[in-house]
């Protein structure tokens, strides 16, 4: 039962998904018209880019309409960054996602279930496991980790996929182990398995990371009782966590979902010039 905002004037958000999204896409729809914003939703596979017009042509493009602002998901690093750079004085501009570089609003939904379990994030220790190094929802999750300022924040994959340029002063430890990583976690944060990226990065096979760091109920037993399972989705079913767990009562992936479209609210309300 989400609240719409009262008697706020009219504004477009565009959605431009150069990638397939079920999630992001859905919630910044969902987000606009719960807050009487018209949308359009840009068809990529229809549109002109098949003719090949460029990315920065199909900005400038988008930029002469009355859009107001402008949710861009796409494979290449810093898409975002440059459409802000382009046309950010007309137009707002939204990561939804970009390439392997960052995906702030999945973050702040990760956070956003989170906090509604009532934890302290003082006290709390916080697990991510899979493949960070290739993970835009793990880099954005330690930039918002870094002012949350959890007790302890444990990475846990093989040595191969952890990035070289993690903040030195958030207090991180990294496992190779997924049972000795999720001693004591609060929170596990499991990221889907990039198989395609991942075959490329590590010594090892697919099926034999899975037997390692998969989730499975005697892993999540190691974990403190309480502990509360997140994923950004979509789910690889019996790759990065049972079939199992998926929906079991210690798992909020679901309710990471409906916090997403409070959060795309928020987003969209905030850079109209209002506070929250
Ligand atoms: N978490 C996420 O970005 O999901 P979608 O790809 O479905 O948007």
């Amino acid at each position: 039962n989400m609240p719409k905002a009262p008697s706020l004037p009219p504004k477009t958000l565009a959605n431009l998904f150069f990638e397939p999204s079920t999630r992001t896409r859905c919630a910044f729809e969902c987000a606009a018209t719960q807050l009487g914003w018209h949308t359009l939703n840009f068809p990529v596979d229809t549109s002109a880019a098949l003719k090949g017009e460029s990315y920065e042509d199909t900005l400038l493009t988008l930029a002469q309409m009355p859009i107001d602002a402008l949710a861009i998901r796409h494979s290449e690093n810093h898409a975002a960054q440059r459409a802000a750079e382009l046309i950010g004085d007309k137009v707002h501009i939204i990561n939804a996602g970009d390439g392997t570089n960052e995906h702030p609003t999945q973050s702040l939904t990760n956070m956003t279930a989170i906090l509604e379990e009532g934890l302290d994030y003082k006290h709390m220790t916080i697990a991510i496991v899979g493949d960070i190094e290739h993970s835009r929802v793990a880099r954005s999750d330690l930039h918002a980790l870094g002012i949350l300022a959890p007790k302890a924040i444990h990475l846990i994959c093989p040595k191969k996929l952890l990035p070289d340029d993690i903040d030195p002063s958030l207090p991180i430890t990294h496992f190779d182990n997924l049972a000795k990583g999720l001693e004591n976690v609060d929170v596990i944060l499991v990221l889907r398995m990039q198989k395609e990226r991942m075959r490329d990065t590590l010594l090892m096979s697919l099926e034999d990371y899975s037997q390692d760091f998969c989730l499975t109920p005697e892993a999540l037993a190691i974990a403190k009782p309480s502990a509360i399972i997140l994923h950004p989705g979509p789910v690889n079913h019996d790759f990065e966590i049972s079939s199992s767990l998926v929906h079991c009562p210690q798992s909020r992936i679901l309710h990471q979902v409906h916090c997403g479209v409070a959060v795309r609210m928020a987003v969209l309300y905030t850079l109209s010039g209002n506070t929250l």
